[in-house]
């Protein structure tokens, strides 16, 4: 079971959406408005005014961090004073607290205009400040009425504002994951967050004028604050709070200092929540990831460097864990003082015991070897192959046994190969990756005829035959008249196309496997009569299996695997002027239907072989008739 309360803010987000905020003052019914905003906002705050024109009752130049209550009560007075029904603010933690702190008092409702990422707007809950004392209170009240992001406004917020309250950011979808009020909604949430801010942040140190990272960055703020709005914080924000309020260290800081250590210390009691915090940032282990991402941005990384006294460790442990709180690994002196430690001198968090090592480095620099490629996409694709196969060894715990294995059965591949035996060829067809290949390729027009793999037996330029011919030529099996059109999507006959069929014997052998074989033998070119038309006789063709000699065959036995394809006639019908279609009619009602070793069977291949009663013209009984008709398409 869980419980999800869901926050029923209206949020807008955009850019240039700080112009919609007359709109939703309108859609509130306010009439007499206080606008908050401290200096950091102020040319925001001026323009707003502007279009508030009448709408606009009081401004409040003055919001202070922490809420004082002293400050509030200023900004009650001007409530009070010009019958305010509204309060708009814009800035950061200091102005959405104020809007709060007065909404607790008088319920009026709010709009916020976050210009941070500290998540704050989204929740119910309002610190305040009282002869020095920090306290916290969750009304519904207190919840904003509607949230206006407007990315444009962030992006002048300086590079370390902007990191450290992303970090901030980064550590409510962490504890949110981990909390005892954790429920499926908000991990998704929490996720989504976690995964953005990753990316997000180190471009945004690169360039804070980045829009496109900026996005990101307000998106998982708005995500990372509804957590906070729905679920209980644990260690990290507890330490954050004591280091904060008792030593009298920058707030902001703490965070990017802290957060991997508190994730290491509670990372034996939350690994689930630890394994997917590892899988959304890409690496192995979750409080490294965090504490190596940390350590390529400009920001501090130890308790030291922010003026924390050593001596201050042991006081700090006693605060943290004077009251108790719910958190996933139980709280100890010891321990806490141990992770302050760490904390205090910024070293790297050790990785969970069996945590496989961290490889995206080496990854990494094989990729940026391919920098100087003058081809950009083969530069694309040795990158991506790279990133795959590297992720694969890691995912799989490759052993060296594995691979060695693995390129021996290459080696074996290429060896078998001939000719006439293309056993890689036939790797990609069990593997489906020519299916995917062709699908990707040759289906992306819904009207048209699917595709179907070539496969190895096709030979180019088979002899031309004419029309009403007989492939089979006396050899055994069910005779098949063949009956077919090619058209285009609107049923236009496309004549004089060029039709090449191919198909395996009664035993479901290609001509080019027997080698006792005199010339081509089910296989022939035809071409298209006026009306798009073409008639021929064959065999019904019965499934076979592909060659499993090789190291092919030794993989399908391995993974007990049928070998087998089932029954079908191949086609190439080529036009000039036209897009080339390779397919495959498949028998309905025949074998391997659902089990095509190859992967190629497709519902629309899937064809009536008709079964006729009497004889054929020729006089032989039983025979069948095939009918179908092919769509092509311009090229
Ligand atoms: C074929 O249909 O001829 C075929 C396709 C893939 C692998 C082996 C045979
Ligand atoms: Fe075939």
């Amino acid at each position: 079971m869980f419980t999800y309360t869901a926050n029923p803010a209206r949020v807008v987000f955009g850019s240039g959406t700080l112009a919609v905020v007359p709109d939703e003052l309108q859609r509130l019914g306010a009439s007499r408005v206080l606008l908050v905003a401290g200096k950091s906002a102020a040319e925001a705050a001026d323009r707003t005014a502007d279009a508030l024109g009448p709408l606009l009752a009081a401004r409040f130049g003055e919001p202070t961090m922490h809420t004082p209550v002293e400050v509030t009560e200023r900004a009650l007075a001007l409530v009070v004073e010009h019958s305010v029904d509204c309060v708009v603010a814009i800035g950061g933690g200091s102005a959405t607290g104020l809007a709060k702190a007065l909404a607790l008092r008088t319920d009026i409702p709010q709009v916020i205009v976050p210009t941070t990422y500290a998540g704050s707007e989204m929740t119910p809950v309002v610190g305040q400040t009282e002869n020095g004392r920090k306290t916290t209170q969750s009304s519904p009240k207190v919840l904003p009425e509607v949230v206006v992001y407007d990315v444009d406004l962030t992006l002048g917020l300086p590079v370390p504002t902007s990191l450290a309250s992303g970090v901030n950011a980064m550590a409510h979808a962490v504890e949110a994951l981990y909390s005892a009020e954790a429920n499926p909604i908000v991990d998704q949430l929490a996720l989504a967050a976690i995964r953005l801010l990753a990316a997000a942040l180190p471009r945004i140190a690169a360039d804070p004028s980045d829009a496109d990272a900026r996005t990101d960055a307000l998106r998982a703020a708005w995500l990372a604050g509804s957590c906070l709005g729905s679920v209980g914080m644990g260690l990290h924000h507890k330490l954050c709070h004591t280091l904060g309020g008792s030593f009298g260290l920058p707030h902001a800081e703490t965070h990017t200092i802290v957060l991997p250590h508190a994730m290491a210390y509670n990372a034996p009691n939350a690994r689930e929540a630890m394994r997917r915090i590892a899988e959304a940032l890409g690496a192995p282990d979750a409080p490294t990831a965090v504490f190596d991402l940390l350590a390529s941005l400009p920001v501090p990384r130890s308790l030291a460097e922010i003026g924390l006294a050593e001596g201050d460790l042991a006081k700090a442990a006693e605060l943290a864990t004077a009251a108790p709180y719910p958190n996933p690994r139980e709280l100890t002196r010891d321990g806490i003082e141990e992770l302050l430690r760490h904390a205090w001198s910024g070293t790297r968090p050790v990785p969970a015991e069996g945590t496989p090592p961290d490889l995206r480095r080496l990854t990494q620099e094989v990729v940026d070897s391919f920098a100087g490629t003058p081809d950009p996409r083969l530069r694309e694709l040795l990158s991506e192959l790279v990133r795959t196969l590297h992720s694969y060894v890691v995912r799989t715990d490759l052993t060296q046994e594995e691979w060695e294995y693995a390129i021996g059965f290459l080696t074996r591949t290429g060896q078998i190969s001939s000719d006439t035996r293309q056993e890689f060829i036939l790797l990609s067809d069990t593997l489906g990756v020519s299916s995917v290949v062709d699908v990707l390729t040759n289906s992306r027009t819904p009207d048209t005829t699917p595709s179907a793999v070539l496969g190895p037996f096709y030979v180019e330029g088979p002899p031309e035959t004419e029309q009403g011919a007989d492939l089979a030529e006396g050899l055994p099996g069910t005779p098949l008249w063949t009956d077919v059109q090619v058209t285009e999507p609107d049923g236009t006959p496309v004549p004089d196309a060029v039709v090449d069929v191919w198909q395996s014997n009664e035993d479901g052998f290609y001509d080019v496997q027997l080698p006792d074989l005199d010339g081509p033998v089910l296989r022939a070119r035809f071409r298209t009569d006026a009306e798009g038309r073409l008639r021929f006789w064959t065999i019904v063709p019965s499934a076979y299996p592909i060659p499993d000699d090789g190291p092919v065959g030794q993989m399908l036995t391995a993974v007990e695997r049928h070998p087998f394809r089932a029954p079908h006639v191949h086609f190439m019908i080529a036009k000039p002027g036209y897009r080339t279609l390779v397919t495959q009619l498949f028998v309905r009602g025949g074998d391997y239907l659902d089990s095509d070793t190859v992967f190629g069977v497709k519902d629309g291949l899937i064809v009536d072989f008709a079964e006729r009663t009497g004889p054929a013209p020729d006089g032989r009984e039983p025979w069948r008739r095939l009918e179908f008709t092919f769509r092509v398409t311009r090229a």
